[in-house]
């Protein structure tokens, strides 16, 4: 009998060669919507945060006027980066260059160039800070480094924003974050999360959670099966409702979660390269990727229950966080030891199986954002 032609990754060398990185930060980095955190990260007036993605520096800062703007983290003089510290406030309203003292606005707009004269011929309305197109979904916010961004924010998160409408995303705030540095190249890691073929030996207890992870596929379609006719919907193992340690939960549910959704016990939003979102009946969880260099890739993953919870005495942080943190820290440990081995000179590429399809969807996306 002739062998099907199989069907190959990307190359392997796409996963440390610098120069394929630097294609792709310019390709996709720096033209996707990307999330960095939520408006209450920045309460007052003043708020920074700045956030490396591969070699841009970006700062996020809270305006007099209420609205959060972003500018890359360079001065319009000579260039200097405008701030060294990972977040803080401005002093008195204003972003001074620690170089020479060039002073703009929060809102971008140079006020003060000292020294200048006529003779240097510089008008301050010709050297605002570069801005950085910025905008809000239900509380997260994003940027978009490109120029002019081929998609507005609600179109780029349309397809999958819509599984996660009868959450109340506005209304959560933060409980819990847990940030990871891999030594993986970011593609990795999607790829990692984009199947389940490595569940059954990975994780376990998930497993046991998710009983179809089992069959390394991801739903029941796609694995050929029938799902429980009294539950039609359900992910989790009869008798629990999220995903804890023991499948429970001590808090009270959302309001307002549809009969599916709630029987689902699990739902997802994906939007690579930035994050993905998970939401149960009690509580949300995101990671959020950024790329760091050619194999390190940086994981923030945050907990939120609803606003109104934060006091409630069942809410036990401990217990609300322990399960999806271990499932995240086996998937680092294997992504981190498939980057090793993926160096090996007479490995030039890999085959993916059916079970891996979405892999192949997402390698055919980067390719495609690439040009190819
Ligand atoms: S580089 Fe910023 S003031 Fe000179
Ligand atoms: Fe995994």
């Amino acid at each position: 009998m002739k062998a099907q032609p199989y069907r190959e990754t990307l190359p392997a060398s796409w996963f440390y060669d610098p120069d394929q990185y630097r294609r792709e930060l310019r390709a996709i980095w720096y033209r996707e919507w990307l999330c960095l955190g939520r408006e209450e990260d920045w309460p007052a007036t003043g708020d920074f945060q700045r956030v490396d993605i591969g070699d841009e520096q970006i700062i996020v800062t809270r305006a007099g006027d209420g609205a959060l703007h972003a500018f890359h983290n360079t001065c319009r003089h000579r260039g200097s980066a405008l701030c060294e510290a990972q977040s803080g406030t401005f002093s008195n309203g204003r972003i001074v260059c620690p170089y020479h003292a060039w002073t703009y606005a929060l809102t971008g707009e140079l006020e003060r160039a000292p020294r200048t004269t006529e003779r240097d011929g510089v008008r301050l309305e010709d050297f605002s800070l570069y801005r950085v197109a910025l905008d809000s979904w239900r509380g997260f916010v994003f940027v978009n480094l490109a120029a002019e961004p081929r998609s507005s924010l609600q179109e780029a998160l349309a397809e999958e924003s819509g599984h996660v409408a009868a959450w109340p995303l506005e209304e959560l705030r933060r409980v819990h974050r847990e940030t990871q540095r891999l030594a993986c190249n970011w593609k990795i890691f999607w790829e990692n999360y984009l199947e389940c073929y490595h569940c059954p030996g990975v994780h376990p207890d998930l497993c046991r959670l998710v009983p179809i992870y089992r069959t390394g596929f991801m739903d029941y379609a796609d694995a050929g099966q029938e799902p429980d006719p009294q539950r039609p919907h359900a992910m989790l193992r009869p008798g629990a409702v999220t995903w804890s340690t023991d499948g429970g939960t001590d808090l009270p549910w959302f309001d307002g979660l549809g009969k599916e959704d709630a029987e689902r016990g699990m739902t997802f939003a994906t939007w690579a390269p930035t994050m993905f979102l998970v939401a149960h009946v009690d509580y949300v969880r995101t990671v959020r990727v950024l790329p760091l260099g050619t194999e390190q890739t940086e994981l923030i993953v945050d907990w939120y229950v609803h606003r109104d919870l934060l006091d409630h005495p069942a809410l036990d942080v401990k217990r609300l966080v322990a399960f999806g943190s271990q499932v995240v820290t086996e998937d680092a440990r294997v992504c981190e030891l498939n980057q090793k081995g993926i160096r090996c000179a007479r490995h030039q590429r890999g085959v993916l199986l059916e079970v891996e399809d979405y892999v192949h969807g997402f390698e055919q996306w980067v390719r495609q954002r690439l040009g190819e």
